[in-house]
């Protein structure tokens, strides 16, 4: 082999090297775009918030603690089923309810209320909530977040918001 195909030689393997790393690059950076974006999203606008219809005034007696679902706020259309979301609503009063997330504060499982106990179970690492959402035991790093709620015309409504893991995600 001659200098002057040893120089073409290497002349292609360094041409092949630099498109190789050029692609890898390329590539690389394409496929940071979607966790990037999911990453900084909040920066860059607040998501939505909806009041959901829930129910009737009267299918809730007083001092009961019942399961309500509703649609997330922030489901697309084509979502289905995973835009049901869902909150443990008490009626402490004749206009007055709390609703407490069903998503646990440790990993976000839900949370299952357990009447004759009085305690809000979390089935996946044995979180405990007392009556009022406090952490009881476990994990759970808060108490259980709320949501608002109002009474329009005898219905009941929720403030939803994307699920809530962190104080924050309520500020
Ligand atoms: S997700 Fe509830 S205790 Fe871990």
């Amino acid at each position: 082999m001659g200098n002057e195909d040893r120089r073409c030689a290497a002349d292609r393997r360094s041409f092949l090297n630099r498109l190789t790393l050029g692609l890898g690059a390329l590539v690389g950076a394409a496929m940071s775009i979607p966790p990037l974006a999911y990453v900084l999203s909040p920066l860059v606008g607040r998501p939505p918030r909806k009041w959901r219809d829930v129910g009737m005034l009267e299918q809730f007696p007083i001092g009961e603690t019942r399961l309500v679902q509703f649609q997330d706020s922030t489901s697309t259309a084509w979502a289905g089923a995973t835009a049901k979301t869902g909150a443990w609503l008490r009626r402490t009063g004749e206009d007055e309810f709390i609703a407490f997330s069903v998503n646990c504060r440790h990993l976000g499982c839900p949370v299952r209320w357990v009447n004759d106990a009085k305690l809000f179970m979390c089935p996946c690492h044995g979180g405990v909530y007392y009556e009022d959402g406090e952490v009881a035991a476990g994990p759970p790093p808060e108490a259980l977040a709320r949501y608002p709620v109002r009474v329009v015309d005898g219905k009941i409504e929720i403030e939803t918001s994307p699920i809530p893991l962190t104080t924050s995600d309520f500020a």
